[in-house]
């Protein structure tokens, strides 16, 4: 390949990279395309610092940014080698990816490319009449242990400890203001800029198992039809330690569960405030098995939503790509 075409090849799978899933939408990263080099770093200006004050969660999005990016190269046929946290002296370099070589592009890449246009984040009720299947939930948790996470489906018996850790969370943070000024920010940017949650993906407040981030307070224009949830099923993401690299790994652990859900035909929505709380993390922490630092929480069905899917909008490659 000549230098222009794997500049290219680098620059669009960046571009393609734009639809990871990030907290709020708040896409905090930035990618720098530099000869046969790709570098993403974060963005610091879009860290949350009420419910982020270290960087959790802006880095678990750089991290399913990241994955996008693989996932994108790897599907166009590039094999690529990546660094994370590269250089120590600048803390903001979460990762640089390298072209070595090309290669046929595997099935499994070409289905993942496929989910990252479809997957999105459903926060309606659930109206699924069957359970989660078996396979697909084995194939979530073995693309979590690709990315050094686990997977841990909760069971039934456990949903309400889980509905009381959220409840926990959710009245942990209705009485913080920043929190409240953070929120009403991101779900009132100005339509041109591409970011934050809009009307249009949110639902009016709905009495479920286990309560979704509130919305409420702001206009909520997406019907939330005639599901209930009966048949959500919620899984707990963990790492064995939460440092930087932890949180990095766990956010390329959400991209790939999530797009192994999405070829599975399942939908979700994730849930991030029952791990931004220490004590409701903390009764989170207790429902896993063994020892461990919960990162987010999925909530996930077979697919069954009427269309059309909601949409979040995304800002423009422009802002976020720089060629060098
Ligand atoms: C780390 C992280 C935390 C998130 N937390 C929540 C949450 O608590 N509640 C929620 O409804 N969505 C949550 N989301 C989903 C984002 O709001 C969503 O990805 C973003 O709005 C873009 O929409 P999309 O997923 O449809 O592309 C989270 C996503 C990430 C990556």
């Amino acid at each position: 390949m000549t230098r222009t075409e794997t500049a290219q090849a680098l620059a669009e799978a960046a571009r393609r990279a734009l639809r990871a899933p990030s907290i709020l939408n708040t896409q905090p990263w930035r990618w720098r395309v530099h000869e046969d080099v790709l570098e993403l770093s974060a963005d610091r200006t879009r860290q949350l610092g009420s419910i982020d004050p270290n960087g959790r969660l802006l880095t678990l999005s750089c991290g399913a940014a990241l994955h996008h990016a693989r996932v994108a190269l790897s599907a166009t046929g590039h094999d690529a080698v990546v660094e994370r946290f590269p250089d120590p002296a600048d803390d903001d370099l979460l990762a640089r990816l390298r072209l070595i070589d090309g290669h046929a592009p595997p099935e499994r890449a070409l289905e993942q490319l496929e989910a990252m246009r479809r997957r999105h984040t459903d926060r309606r009720p659930f109206a699924a009449t069957v359970p989660v299947p078996a396979p697909a939930i084995s194939a979530m948790t073995q693309a979590a242990e690709h990315e050094d996470a686990s997977l841990h489906r909760v069971p039934v018996e456990n949903v309400p400890s889980l509905a009381t850790a959220v409840e926990t969370a959710a009245a942990a943070e209705a009485r913080m203001a920043d929190y409240q000024a953070d929120l009403h920010e991101w779900t009132h940017r100005p339509r041109a800029g591409g970011d934050g949650v809009t009307a249009e993906a949110v639902t009016a407040r709905m009495a479920l198992p286990v309560h979704l981030r509130d919305f409420s307070g702001d206009e909520t224009l997406l019907d939330p039809g005639f599901g209930n949830d009966r048949f959500a099923e919620f899984f707990i993401l963990a790492t064995a330690n939460d440092t930087r690299h932890d949180w990095l790994r766990a956010g390329e652990a959400t991209s790939a569960v999530w797009l192994t859900a999405t070829s599975a035909g399942l939908v979700a929505s994730v849930m991030s405030e029952v791990t931004e709380v220490p004590e409701a993390r903390e009764l989170l922490r207790r429902l896993l098995p063994t020892p461990a630092y919960p990162q987010l929480v999925f909530r996930m069905a077979v697919d069954m939503q009427p269309p059309p899917y909601p949409k979040s909008a995304r800002r423009p490659p422009s802002d976020v790509i720089e060629m060098s």
